[in-house]
């Protein structure tokens, strides 16, 4: 896991923030990993999540919370969250742009002491009387009298205070609103009912939301839902969690990653915010197969391997399916044409059959596939729920890819020209175009022209290359030989560009994690 992190944290943005849920069993081993991986000061909080469920079933203790640890890559870049804790009464404090609480406080800490309100005082009447008295807190002991919202002449007021010292400093500067500790401006004001109070006025900055978070779903319900959606997944996490996590990010164009995706409901969450606000958030999840070790068959290369990751990758361009061939809703755009699925299919020849029981021992089983990529897609598309009602999609795209691991000191002979050109799409693009076999050059546009790939130098691709500057203003093409191609390509728009290294090197370093 602390690799993993390590991995992680280098993929956020540099105002970036992690979210990690985790209950009691895990979370004080993953608190000292993360402290020493993020920094103790980029900690911003462990949120609370009271998991609503049904614990009838518990012994002793009644558990009914999980945690959410936040961490920031740099905690000075990420603002208060702009969102408010969904269970802040809207008559609520949190909503008016001032704060108002008395400041009578008795208690062992707070020992009676008088306080002499100067004429001038004000108050938040118009006009009135504030008897003398003994039997109320504040005691008054004289008449107060207000006219247009001030204290006509001085009066003495005795209780224990919250905040008398602020309160003196209010007087001695002649009623204008003073700093607080924690810099926020206040005032004070005398009440009809004789109360005195303080007003502080809401920083914009300020944070609304509360550590403990309730009302926003159960595992069951999250399980209802995907139930609802024809989807059956064991603890799902309720998306109204997600969107309340997800809202507390500034803005609404940014991307997520999550790399326990399980069934989907990140993307899912991701989505209804984009729906709600007509944002532009992004997300790409990656989850296993759910083919563990211990349950696997002794079948190799999987015996000792572990599990097969496989991703959705959503930016705004192309949804796919590469597993499925018999998919009529594929190989409109994007990826999941024939010949990427045939590609797909050239690289399960290097897992252990299906029948025998590889992939994990769970022949029939692909989470990855099946629950999560299934999920977003009848949530982004729409779909017909149990009941038999059609439910709207959500809109939006994603593209289904599957990673394979290849042996490190192999990258070379094993790579496949389908892996590289989307690689090659992914540093430049936001969607995707499949690999055409049949074609002498794979192209995608990007904003200012064109991306290329020419696996081989020969005529056809020279003459390909031509006519593609020819109708474009640059082409970037990326070449196994590029000084080769340099030597016959003497267009100015062209850009000619080696496979880059870091890219191999990355193939190869994902066999090492
Ligand atoms: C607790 S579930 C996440 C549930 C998810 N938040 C939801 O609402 O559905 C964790 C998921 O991570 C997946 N997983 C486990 N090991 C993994 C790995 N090494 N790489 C990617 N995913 C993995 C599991 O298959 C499981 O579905």
């Amino acid at each position: 896991m602390y690799r993993r992190l390590v991995v992680a944290k280098e993929l956020l943005a540099e105002d970036g923030v992690f979210f990690v849920s985790i209950d009691d069993a895990e979370y004080a081993p993953l608190k000292l990993l993360l402290d020493r991986i993020f920094g103790e000061k980029n900690f911003l909080a462990n949120l609370v999540w009271q998991t609503d469920g049904n614990f009838d079933n518990q012994a002793r203790f009644k558990i009914c919370h999980e945690y959410v640890l936040v961490y920031a890559v740099n905690e000075t870049q990420v603002p208060s969250p702009p969102v408010i804790d969904p269970n802040a009464e809207e008559s609520g404090k949190l909503f008016r742009d001032e704060i108002r609480n008395t400041i009578v406080k008795n208690g062992p800490k707070n020992p009676v002491s008088e306080l002499t309100l100067p004429a001038g005082f004000p108050a938040d009447f118009e006009e009135g009387i504030i008897p003398e008295r003994q039997d109320k807190w504040p005691h008054f002991l004289g008449t107060a009298e207000i006219k247009n919202k001030k204290l006509i002449s001085p009066v003495i007021i005795k209780s224990g205070w919250a905040n008398k010292k602020l309160c003196e400093r209010f007087i001695a500067g002649n009623f204008q609103p003073v700093f607080d500790t924690k810099n926020q401006l206040t005032t004070f004001i005398l009440t009809q009912n004789g109360a005195l109070e303080n007003i502080k006025l809401r920083k914009t900055d300020q944070s609304h939301v509360v550590s403990v978070i309730k009302n926003v779903g159960s595992v069951q319900s999250a399980g209802a839902e995907l139930l609802a959606l024809q989807i059956n997944f064991t603890y799902p996490k309720p998306v109204g969690l997600l969107e309340y996590l997800l809202s507390m990010i500034h803005g609404n164009d940014f991307l997520v990653v999550d790399f326990f995706a399980g069934s989907g409901t990140t993307a899912h969450a991701v989505m209804k915010l984009n729906q709600e606000d007509g944002g532009n958030r992004h997300f790409i999840l990656v989850s296993s197969t759910e083919a563990v070790e211990e349950k696997i068959s002794p079948n190799p290369p999987f015996a000792k391997g572990g599990t097969i990751n496989e991703s959705s990758f959503s930016k705004g361009g192309t949804e796919e399916e590469a597993d499925d061939a018999n998919n009529p809703s594929l190989g409109k755009r994007g990826i999941g044409n024939q010949e990427t699925r045939d590609n797909v299919d050239e690289f399960a020849a290097f897992l252990p059959p299906l029948q025998k029981g590889g992939r994990g021992g769970f022949p029939d089983k692909n989470l990855c596939r099946d629950v999560c990529a299934e999920r977003v897609r009848r949530v982004l598309q729409g779909y017909v729920n149990k009941k038999g009602e059609a439910v709207e999609g959500l809109g939006g795209d994603f593209a289904y890819f599957r990673a394979m691991r290849i042996p490190k000191g192999r990258v070379y002979e094993e790579i496949q020209d389908a892996q590289i050109w989307l690689a090659l799409q992914l540093i430049h693009l936001e969607t995707f175009q499949p690999f055409a076999a049949d074609k002498p050059v794979q192209t995608a546009e990007f904003d200012h022209g064109l991306i290329a790939y020419c696996t081989k130098v020969n005529a056809d691709t020279l003459m390909e290359l031509e006519k593609l500057a020819a109708d474009h203003a640059e082409v970037i093409v990326y070449a196994w030989q590029a000084a080769l191609l340099r030597q016959h390509l003497p267009a100015a728009n062209f850009i000619v560009e080696a496979i880059p290294a870091f890219l191999m090197n990355r193939f190869g370093d994902s066999h090492a994690t």
